[in-house]
């Protein structure tokens, strides 16, 4: 039997506890829900259930401490469990990019919808907000419709756009819902679900399956596309002696371009922008319409591009080769206020380098585990300063706020040669030449 509180406040259970499934679980009980999260992996769910978050976000330790003082809040590796308490369960399993491919790789969705099946309860709905291919709810509703003893579940596609580093705010006060649906039913049971997010106000769009999941694609296609746009303007600014920060600037006061999204430096990276263009371009492959998205093509290109252009860049200033070089990278994250390391831009530059020659001392506030797990090859230092230390170059390439803020003075003591290049455009290049740094940075003089 459906419980009768769902009209009202649903028990929500959330499948899988990375980025996106850790933060939805915590906020949705700081919202008031009874939240009941679940992962595979034993040792996470333990570290949650103590308090610990797996990962760096800021704010969202004292929340999830907060909401299992509170009672709302547990986590499991019961699917038995989720099942029978669950009204709504995300999914908010990873579809990381397959091995060699550009497509998504879809076996934690498909795993985690096939053991929830035969759990559900009569009434419950199923939301996914996994970034998949356009195609995939249709088909877990067809498989749900086939396989599912319970009567009366269906599925829903609701799309995250959370951004790492604000995944707390993103959650918590979205700049839209999208709700992909089927029926009146599943609707008005998202709608409880979301009751406190919709009430602020929220703009809820309700589309079918496939424009739902095509909204999150889409979206990140069109950052990657902008954070490109100027990027490739950065190639051109080097090659006529432009500054791409006065031309991003000058840009963004025109209210139809804006200047969010709009950073010239080493492009993006992450789990999410890189493989979501890749495999959206292999999904409209099989789906005969390569041609509309072969423009995302050039956008991965010219990201990739800026990759080999800071290297380029190092090797010049380092007077055309690494062999015998110290460089100090600071920044290992793909972006600040984050310990993901997926396709992140600074590793990439640092693994290179060290490759070609160089001896690379890296320090990033908050990813040096796991950068240490993926590149044990590189040299790692608890302080900027000590990354720094005798170091013939240093770069910087994730603009924490603890490196914009650095005093040039400080490195000058420690390193052995003052070159500082900017990856990032973040750094204040007047008061770096004037502490007598050679100051060198993408797409600007
Ligand atoms: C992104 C989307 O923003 C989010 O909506 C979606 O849900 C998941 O993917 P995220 O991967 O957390 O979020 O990072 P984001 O802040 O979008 O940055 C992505 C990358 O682009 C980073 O490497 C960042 O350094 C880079 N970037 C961003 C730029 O190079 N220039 C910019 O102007 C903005």
């Amino acid at each position: 039997m459906s419980s009768p509180s769902v009209a009202t406040r649903p028990r929500l259970t959330v499948i899988g506890t990375g980025y996106l499934g850790a933060t939805h679980a915590v906020c949705m009980a700081e919202l008031g829900f009874e939240v009941l999260g679940l992962d595979v992996d034993r040792s996470k769910v333990d570290r949650l259930n103590n308090g610990e978050v797996p990962f760096f976000e800021p704010g969202l330790p004292e929340l999830l401490q907060k909401n299992l003082d509170s009672g709302r809040l547990r986590f499991t590796t019961s699917y038995a469990e989720v099942g029978a308490f669950g009204d709504v369960h995300f999914l908010c399993v990873g579809t990381p990019q397959k091995k060699g491919e550009m497509a998504a790789d879809m076996v934690y969705v498909d795993a985690a919808f096939t053991a929830l099946l035969p759990h559900l309860r009569d009434g419950a709905l199923v939301a996914g907000k996994s970034t998949v291919p356009a195609g995939t709810a249709e088909r877990l509703a067809a498989q749900l419709e086939r396989d599912a003893t319970a009567v009366g579940v269906e599925l829903t596609w609701n799309p995250e756009f959370l951004r790492e580093g604000f995944a707390v705010e993103d959650t918590l006060t979205p700049d839209r819902l999208v709700f992909g649906v089927r029926s009146e039913q599943a609707e008005a049971k998202l709608r409880a679900a979301f009751a406190p997010v919709i009430d602020l106000p929220t703009p809820v769009v309700v589309t079918d399956f496939a424009t739902a999941q095509l909204v999150k694609v889409a979206a990140n296609a069109f950052l990657a596309t902008k954070i490109s746009f100027i990027n490739a303007m950065a190639e051109v600014c080097e090659a006529v002696g432009g500054d791409v920060t006065l031309l991003s600037k000058a840009l963004s006061y025109d209210s139809r371009i804006g200047g969010r999204f709009l950073h010239a430096g080493l492009g993006f990276g992450g789990g999410c922008l890189p493989k979501d263009i890749r495999a959206f371009m292999a999904r409209a492959g099989e789906l005969g319409v390569d041609q509309a998205l072969s423009f995302l093509k050039e956008v991965d290109a010219i990201n990739l591009r800026r990759r080999t252009r800071m290297v380029e860049l190092a090797r010049e200033v380092a007077g055309g080769s690494f062999g015998g070089m110290k460089v100090a990278v600071l920044g290992a994250a793909f972006k600040p206020n984050s310990d993901d390391i997926r396709d992140s831009p600074a590793l990439d530059v640092a693994a290179t380098i060290q490759r070609q020659g160089a001896a690379v001392c890296v320090y990033d506030p908050a990813a040096m585990e796991n950068a240490k797990v993926q590149h044990p090859e590189l040299g790692y230092r608890s302080s900027a300063v000590e990354a720094a230390r005798g170091a013939d170059l240093v770069l910087h390439l994730t603009e924490w706020s603890e490196f914009r803020e650095m005093d040039p003075a400080t490195l000058s003591e420690v390193v052995a040669g003052r070159n500082i290049l900017d990856g990032r455009n973040a750094l204040d290049p007047v008061a770096w030449r004037q502490a007598g740094w050679t100051y060198r940075a993408l797409g600007r003089p």
